[in-house]
């Protein structure tokens, strides 16, 4: 449709039917199977309402979508088609690794072909849009929701994000198996306080800027077409109702043209805020504000009639948020086409089609993470005799993130049935040894986990029993998945307590341990570490969990993750994160010294910092050359180094590029991540990598607030991981 069609049907539409294209519903109300993903206190909906209701979220499946388009359609007064939309953040039925994990691959190409499989099937089950990617900067693993995030850095989320709106849009959202994107939480929901879900973040402008929102940026530069608001208040302003961020920042700066949602409730929640009287005066601040479409919460369809009539809000805003909801639309080819890709033979072809499954196994393989390797106990081979396999997550199927709704749990690979499958010439053995809990346990979705107490004896007898045979034993622990993502917040950062004596007491018989740690955020892992030989973290890798882990246990591929969000000692050391400001009293990384910045009680350093992880072979680094002592805006110089395969297996190496402005207006970062390379080497082979240093690279918000770069002395390290100090110096002139 041209744009004088769109503006020439919302001519023709009443008030009414307005504010009804600003609301989305829940899918709830036609479809008891529909996903909850938000609260049903304020859902009583007239039936009136739900005729002209624009938008549904959280129904799946083409046959129940096409014949919920066509009734919506024949109700809606002008026949207007409905847009229909999901959480897919990491994949629809294929499940693949959940973003965190992803964020551990440094690997932006595949996270866009994962995004694209997602979008092929969601797409196919007759979804429109997927509430995904969350650009949300992570510092604070006490937070449920870090685990979808990419993590603590503002590059590699960048990248990332905007990998992932390529992948879902494509060129063009018309187009067959491609979905809308939305860009959220704007903004700076990651930064709530103490890690609380839904609680204060306060941010400096400047930290804001230069750190939070970056990789919405990005994702909105790579043509997100929707930004959702995010829950928190954002220096006292609740994001929904924030109009500097959604107009000056959003719109103005950021350049977006998009469809603004706020989240489920978002708009009334200004009321428990204190910041709107009652649910009217919510509306008022939020449409005022810039959000286009109110998500559950009725603040408009209720509203926004009486606003108008008191000139509180202008019926020309109004027209504004339906032009682009009706845009979205048609963008989407859903007036020509109200189906979209809706189609059952499709969904046949594609759901957990052979090349998806494939993709997933390789992002699982790709996000593992190596945290310990002693004795090069990993990869196991038939020299490491017989293998117990022990653990609550063994015959799990629940390996898969929070936000993923598989139809069925038994797609997911477990690892028994992936070692069993690989066939290893070693004898294994499978036990539980334990239940997730040592107590009945009610999740966050209602799930209730009831503790047997009766059978917990055999089963550790069992475990330990088959620990004492066997040569190695492979420990299967971690947070249960329902204990990350929304509304699961910590103030334990621990593997159950339950497991952890389960692994103390196979500790006591057999101390060849190789430790599988499943998880959505960061953990504390330092006495895991002293109790196993090996320790690798696995996330949530979906799918294909036990195909993966059964090729990387064997060596058939190697783990390729790198923390990409830091792994404290200890929970009191959150939030923690590796590019933090330089302190007046500078820390060593030990515990004798007195009166410096840090506790007495725990060393300033990570137990994991960003960017580490370790390869089943050695690499090491030549010393940073580089092509010139002066950098200057346009003629860049180059940072090399030689990196050399030095062990015995084929491997890659995550070469990572940080930059640092030694002196400037205002205190700068430690260290900032500005590139990387994956280089695979054999044994002996040795290749020079190169990276280009930029200007840009050191702008930041400078005294005055200006985005600009300060000339002065920097440096450049090249390593593997963010606590590199192989470094050299050069100057950045004017
Ligand atoms: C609330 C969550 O915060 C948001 O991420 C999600 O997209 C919506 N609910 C819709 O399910």
């Amino acid at each position: 449709m041209t744009d004088a069609k769109i503006k020439e049907l919302i001519s023709t539409l009443s008030l009414e039917e307005k504010a009804g294209q600003l609301l989305q519903v829940s899918g709830l109300l036609y479809d008891d199977d529909a996903l909850v993903t938000g609260t049903m206190d304020y859902f009583k909906i007239t039936e009136d309402e739900k005729k002209i209701a624009g938008s549904v979220l959280s129904v799946s499946g083409a046959e129940k979508l096409k014949k919920l388009q066509d009734k919506l359609m024949s109700e809606q007064p002008h026949h207007i088609p409905n847009v229909f939309m999901l959480d897919i953040i990491n994949g629809y039925e294929t499940i693949y690794q959940v973003p965190l994990g992803q964020g551990a691959t440094f690997n932006p190409e595949l996270t866009e072909k994962l995004a694209e499989v997602a979008a092929k099937e969601g797409a196919a089950a007759g979804i429109h849009c997927t509430f995904s990617p969350m650009c949300d900067l992570v510092r604070d693993a006490r937070w449920g929701r870090v685990m979808e995030s990419t993590g603590e850095d503002p590059y590699l989320n960048g990248l990332m994000g905007a990998a992932m709106v390529r992948g879902y849009q494509g060129d063009d959202i018309k187009a067959k198996g491609r979905l809308a994107s939305c860009v959220k939480h704007f903004a700076g929901y990651g930064g709530a306080e103490a890690g609380r879900d839904y609680d204060t973040v306060e941010l400096s402008e400047r930290t804001l800027r230069e750190s939070y929102l970056p990789a919405y940026k990005e994702a909105i530069d790579a043509g997100a077409k929707l930004v959702m608001t995010s829950f928190n208040t954002l220096n006292q302003i609740p994001s929904s109702g924030n109009k500097w961020l959604l107009k000056d920042v959003l719109r103005n700066e950021m350049g977006f043209d998009g469809m603004v949602i706020s989240d489920y409730g978002a708009v009334k929640e200004m009321v428990n805020h204190g910041i709107a009287k009652d649910d009217t005066a919510a509306g008022e601040l939020a449409i005022n504000a810039g959000v286009d479409m109110d998500m559950m919460s009725f603040c408009y369809i209720r509203g926004l009639l009486e606003l108008v009539a008191e000139g509180k809000v202008s019926e020309e805003l109004i027209d504004e948020s339906v032009y682009r909801v009706l845009k979205l639309k048609d963008e989407l080819g859903l007036f020509e086409n109200p189906y979209k890709d809706a189609s059952e033979e499709d969904e046949k072809k594609l759901i957990l089609c052979d090349e998806h499954r494939a993709l997933a196994k390789q992002s699982a393989v790709e996000s593992f993470i190596l945290l310990e390797n002693k004795e090069n106990v990993l990869p196991l081979s038939e020299e490491s005799g017989s293998i117990a396999f022990i653990g609550p997550f063994v015959d799990s199927h629940k390996v898969y993130g929070s936000w993923t709704f598989p139809k069925d749990e038994k797609t997911m690979v477990t690892i028994r049935q992936g070692i069993e499958g690989l066939n290893p010439k070693n004898n294994c053995t499978f036990s539980q040894g334990c239940q997730f809990f040592t107590k009945n346990v009610k999740c966050k979705n209602g799930e209730r986990l009831e503790y047997d107490i009766l059978k917990a004896p055999a089963m550790l007898e069992e475990a330990i029993n088959a620990a004492k045979k066997a040569d190695t034993v492979v420990m299967c622990l971690g947070e249960y998945h329902q204990q990350t993502g929304e509304a699961a917040s910590r103030t334990e950062i621990r593997i159950p307590k339950g497991q952890m004596k389960l692994l103390k007491k196979i500790n006591e018989v057999n101390k060849n341990i190789i430790t599988l740690i499943f998880t959505g955020r960061p953990l504390e892992l330092e006495e895991v570490s002293e109790l196993s030989k090996a320790v690798m973290v696995t996330w949530y890798p979906g799918v294909e969990t036990g195909n993966a882990i059964a090729d990387v246990l064997f060596g058939k591929q190697e783990p390729g993750g790198r923390v990409p969000m830091s792994f404290p000692y200890t929970v009191g050391q959150e939030p923690c994160y590796y590019n933090r400001f330089r302190s007046g009293r500078p820390n060593n990384g030990t515990l004798d010294q007195g009166f410096v910045m840090g506790y007495i009680d725990q060393i300033d350093k990570m137990l994991y910092p960003f960017g580490y992880g370790k390869t089943y072979t050695e690499f090491s680094y030549s010393p940073v050359t580089l092509s010139a002592d002066k950098l200057t805006g346009n003629a860049p110089i180059k940072a090399s180094v030689t990196l050399k395969n030095v062990g015995e297996r084929p491997g890659t190496e995550t070469v990572q590029l940080y930059v640092q402005d030694l002196y400037g207006s205002v205190v700068r970062p430690k260290k900032q991540l500005k590139g990387f390379e994956k280089v695979t080497l054999n044994p002996g082979e040795e290749k020079v990598v190169t990276f280009e240093i930029t200007e840009d690279m050191f702008r930041f918000y400078d005294i005055n607030m200006n985005f600009t770069s300060e000339p002065g002395d920097c440096r450049v390290f090249v390593g593997p991981d963010s606590e590199t100090e192989n470094c050299a110096y050069f100057t950045l002139e004017a």
